[in-house]
């Protein structure tokens, strides 16, 4: 899993899809949750950074824990005298961290996580009090969203947004809402993206 990031962190950024959804993901996002220069936000599987350098300029700190070094590394390359991401290789699930954020966002990287129940549980051991959650991704597909790369290390074709809302409210949060975010429309299908919102 880590492997197929590694391998791919240098061109990640180049084309559009991936910087659309992006965009995408924090225009919905922004519409939906007040993001305050007095926040600590955690970018679960930030990749090269492409959400978490929107949101970085609007709040007080920003950190995108990921496995993979290759995507981190691009993230780091990206940082300035006026503007950082910190970084954080680790799998939170396995070795909690030791800070708690005021909110947590992420987009595309559930998907890769076999445990959602677990994950959703990890999310809110490190939230603080009132703390939020925007994570986005596939809708239930086939199976034909990662074709092109393989499907190792893709441990759901998209969800299921109601048996997902189960799963988040049984973590502990409240407000759950699904929003759409955006459709990547190919020649393949048209695979629709949520960001789904809550609050601990
Ligand atoms: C599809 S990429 C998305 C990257 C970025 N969020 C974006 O939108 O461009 C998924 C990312 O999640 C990371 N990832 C997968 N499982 C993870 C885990 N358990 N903990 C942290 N990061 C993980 C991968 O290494 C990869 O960088």
């Amino acid at each position: 899993m880590t492997q197929r990031f590694d391998n791919v962190a240098q061109e990640w950024d180049s084309g559009d899809t991936r910087q659309n959804i992006a965009s995408a993901v924090f225009k919905t996002l922004t519409s939906r949750i007040a993001l305050l220069n007095t926040m600590k936000i955690l970018d679960f599987g930030a990749g090269t950074g492409l959400l978490s350098f929107k949101i970085a300029p609007m709040v007080r700190s920003v950190t995108g824990v990921d496995l993979s070094s290759g995507m981190l590394e691009q993230l780091e390359s990206k940082n300035t005298s006026s503007l950082q991401v910190a970084t954080i290789l680790q799998d939170i699930m396995d070795k909690p961290l030791e800070q708690k954020f005021n909110g947590i966002v992420s987009s595309m990287a559930m998907h890769h996580v076999a445990d959602t129940a677990g994950l959703f549980e990890t999310f809110y051991a490190h939230l603080e009090r009132d703390g939020f959650i925007a994570i986005a991704d596939l809708e239930e597909e086939d199976g034909t969203f990662h074709a092109q790369h393989g499907n190792d290390g893709v441990h759901h074709f998209g969800f299921n947004t109601e048996r997902l809302r189960n799963t988040i409210e049984k973590a502990g949060f409240r407000n759950v809402r699904f929003h759409d975010a955006y459709s990547v429309n190919r020649e393949d299908g048209n695979y629709p993206i949520f960001l789904v919102t809550a609050v601990k």
